[in-house]
């Protein structure tokens, strides 16, 4: 692929690379920018200064949300090597969600490659402190001034750059969640499956009732019997009971998260049973309530790991091993992080 650089006339300050970087609040220099159209095909590619985007108040985007993204983190580690975590499976979700919304396909060696210059570019910008990184945020929207509702005939795709910390404050410490059974997150059908900003501006409300209540996030149920648990907030959701692990399937409302994959290969590698199955909320909560539940996490890009320490279900109160984060939880935190960072062996080719 063919990059225009177009320098910056002047450099940001960075911040401070702690913990107090939080999430998403600091942008790099840089961002990547490629057009599509009809006529002309991914066209346009060029690494520029960060700067605010100029699009017609007509584009499509703006009106029936053909959008999507992705997210995943570099790393940069000890001996100064980046590294990218698993960069192809973002791409082939970020393809699938493009699919699914009727916009046009990036091609996944491009969707790397893109990412690998750019991150390249800015290194400088990888934070290096221990919990931080550079989250890669690639995104996609319907750039056709336009509005009749079709599929847009232009999309324009950016890369933008933003040094992290954590994503809860409570880091890897247990989160109160409130189980949600009056909104719904995703139907059989639906876009469920996809990374499209519609699905979270649909989710917001939930959360917004759900802090109101002193929760941290939902547990989310599905949306035709609000019977069987999903998600927790923006992440996939993992239930250690009796020893096995019990997770959704990704067959159409659950995001197929890599870090969910990238868990269930460790588990698996470490002897574990790993069920994907429908897990009824009325049996969670009586195992929480028996004993039987004895960890709780939800699994994703951004905080990697949060583990659950309540459960608030039509006012009944499950606390999770006693609000403590379990030793599986942990466990899973430090290796996976570990392989990210570089500190531990990546046995299973995931960091390049
Ligand atoms: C993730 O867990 O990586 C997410 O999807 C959160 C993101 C929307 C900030």
């Amino acid at each position: 692929m063919e990059i225009e650089y177009v320098k910056a006339k002047t450099l940001k300050e960075k911040p401070a690379w702690d913990q107090n970087l939080g999430f998403g609040k600091y942008f790099t220099d840089y961002m990547f920018t490629m057009d599509w159209t009809v006529e002309k095909g991914w066209h346009n590619a060029k690494i520029e200064p960060y700067a605010p985007i100029c699009m017609d108040p007509a584009a499509m985007v703006l009106h029936y949300a053909q959008e999507t993204f992705e997210g995943l983190k570099a790393y940069k580690t000890k001996d100064g090597r980046i590294l990218l975590f698993r960069p192809e499976m973002n791409a082939r979700r970020f393809a699938n969600s493009n699919r699914r919304l009727c916009m046009e396909v990036l091609p996944e060696d491009m969707f790397v490659e893109a990412i690998e210059k750019l991150v390249a570019y800015e290194s400088d910008w990888i934070p290096t402190a221990e919990g931080t990184s550079l989250y890669i945020r690639p995104f996609m929207f319907a750039n056709e001034a336009a509005v009749g509702v079709h599929p847009s005939n232009a999309y324009k795709f950016v890369i933008i750059l933003s040094p992290v910390g954590a994503y809860y404050p409570e880091g890897v410490n247990p989160v109160k969640i409130f189980v949600e059974d009056e909104y719904v997150r995703a139907t059989k059908g639906g876009t469920g499956f996809t990374k499209c900003g519609g699905n979270y501006a649909a989710s917001i409300a939930a959360q917004v009732k759900a802090e109101k209540l002193g929760y941290t996030q939902v547990l989310w149920l599905d949306g035709v019997e609000r019977k069987y648990v999903e998600e927790v907030g923006t992440m996939n959701v993992m239930f250690k009971i009796d020893g096995k692990i019990v997770t959704a399937p990704c067959d159409g409302t659950v995001l197929p998260g890599v870090t969910r994959d990238s868990i269930i290969h460790l588990l698996k590698s470490w002897g574990y049973e790993v069920e994907e199955r429908h897990l009824a909320i009325d049996d969670l909560m009586e195992a929480g309530k028996t004993g039987h539940l004895e960890e709780a996490f939800g699994t994703g890009t951004a905080a990697v790991i949060s583990p659950v320490g309540e459960l608030n279900y039509k006012g009944e109160i499950v606390t999770i091993n006693n609000f403590k984060t379990g030793e599986l939880t942990q466990k899973l935190y430090d290796t996976l992080t570990g392989i990210q960072w570089g500190n531990v062996e990546d046995n299973f080719g995931w960091t390049r």
